[in-house]
């Protein structure tokens, strides 16, 4: 194996960006051929999550060919904006979401992607929140254009250990799995409940509901009782999930989704209450909730009923607040602990302070 040195990390170029695409296919394409996946990935590149250079593929490259097509492995990284909350109060900071962490089976286990990772760190995180970069890695990967990020998450689907183990020096911690707990409503024996007073969510009205919730959230943050981090849901963030699941749904000649959440109207005694969802039928997620235990039961009912109507077996919320818990016992919601989709966090800090993720529910996965 050639030494940790003669590797870096580069941004990839359009054609290391494709090939890294084509490279991951037989793992995500989910039903799709390789001529839709494709077409799916360059079609959602120009909305606002990916736009303006939001979205990136990273390469591991031997550093005397950081353009050939025959890089190590790849990931990519989405730039969001985030919030931090500390003793100091509430700050809006860039933080970045970690994707497609991929090594061709041939290059396996042979300790790139955990190298790729550690060396991300150095690119996105904030120079004063990270340790000197250690000098048997050669020279530092190039954080032009970066360097900002406060912190980075990540959803792991390899378990929690191996993400642990990438961070910014051989020995400090990479990102830590936080919270990965869900509720789960079956629908077996659904009968809808009253619907009167719900209105149902089209994908254009999305944006503006999320966009009073991010600054309900931000506001709200600044009682925090410890530090803490979390994205929202707003610009174009949620919408991801949104674009992707229409773009799925055309190139497989499925039933386009009317109904992507629900809100309740704000009255004296009912405050802002509403729920989003992806309506796909194998994979029915809540992907924000904004409930009380008062309006939980109707926004679940409403989830529900369109659920049932998309042949949905059962939906899922991650992350609900320890608040809503018994609520959510209440109506039939069991929680369990995840085993994919593990939510991972590195909080880019010098002085090592703990920080939770708050809010880490679907609308964050990409
Ligand atoms: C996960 C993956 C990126 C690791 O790449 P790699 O270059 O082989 O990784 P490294 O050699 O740096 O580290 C290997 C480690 O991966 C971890 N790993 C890989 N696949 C794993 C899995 N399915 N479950 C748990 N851990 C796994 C192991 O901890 C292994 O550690 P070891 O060295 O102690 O055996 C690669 O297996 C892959 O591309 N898998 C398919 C896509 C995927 O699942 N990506 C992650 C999405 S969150």
């Amino acid at each position: 194996m050639a030494s940790l040195a003669s590797w870096t990390l580069v941004r990839a170029n359009r054609e290391q960006t494709i090939e890294s695409r084509k490279r991951n296919f037989h793992e995500w394409n989910r039903g799709l051929n390789i001529d839709q996946y494709l077409k799916l990935h360059d079609d959602l590149d120009i909305y606002e999550h990916a736009a303006d250079a939001k979205l990136n593929t990273w390469v591991l490259v031997d550093r005397n060919d950081p353009s050939s097509l025959n890089y190590l492995c790849a990931c990519e990284t989405y730039r969001r904006t985030g919030l931090v909350a500390t003793s100091g109060g509430v700050k809006e900071v860039t933080a970045y979401a970690v994707a497609s962490v991929y090594t061709p089976v041939v290059n396996r286990k042979q300790g790139y992607a955990r190298q790729m990772l550690r060396l991300l760190h150095h690119v996105i995180g904030i120079k004063g929140g990270l340790p000197e970069f250690p000098a048997e890695w050669g020279s530092p990967p190039s954080s032009e254009g970066f360097g900002d990020g406060k912190f980075s998450i990540l959803y792991s689907d390899v378990g929690p250990k191996f993400y642990t183990t990438c961070g910014p020096t051989p020995s400090a911690p990479g990102w830590i799995v936080q919270n990965p707990y869900e509720v789960v409503w079956t629908l077996e024996g659904h009968t809808d409940g009253d619907q009167s007073r719900v209105k149902l969510l089209k994908d254009t009205d999305l944006e503006d509901v999320l966009a009073k919730d991010a600054a309900l959230i931000k506001k709200e943050m600044v009682g925090a009782t410890g530090p803490c981090v979390s994205f929202t849901a707003n610009n174009g963030v949620n919408n991801y999930l949104v674009q992707r699941s229409i773009f799925r749904t055309v190139l497989t000649n499925g039933r386009r989704a009317d109904a992507w959440g629900a809100v309740l109207p704000e009255h004296e005694r009912q405050p802002f209450s509403f729920l989003t969802w992806t309506p796909d039928p194998l994979d029915f997620t809540i992907t924000r909730l904004r409930a009380d235990p008062e309006s939980l039961p109707v926004l679940i009912a409403a989830a529900k009923k369109i659920a049932a109507e998309r042949k949905a077996v059962e939906i899922v919320a991650w992350a609900v607040p320890e608040g809503l818990q018994e609520a959510c016992k209440v109506l039939g919601g069991v929680q369990r602990t995840r085993t994919n989709h593990l939510p991972s966090v590195h909080v880019y800090d010098a002085d090592g302070e703990k920080f939770e993720w708050i809010h880490n529910e679907k609308f964050s996965w990409c």
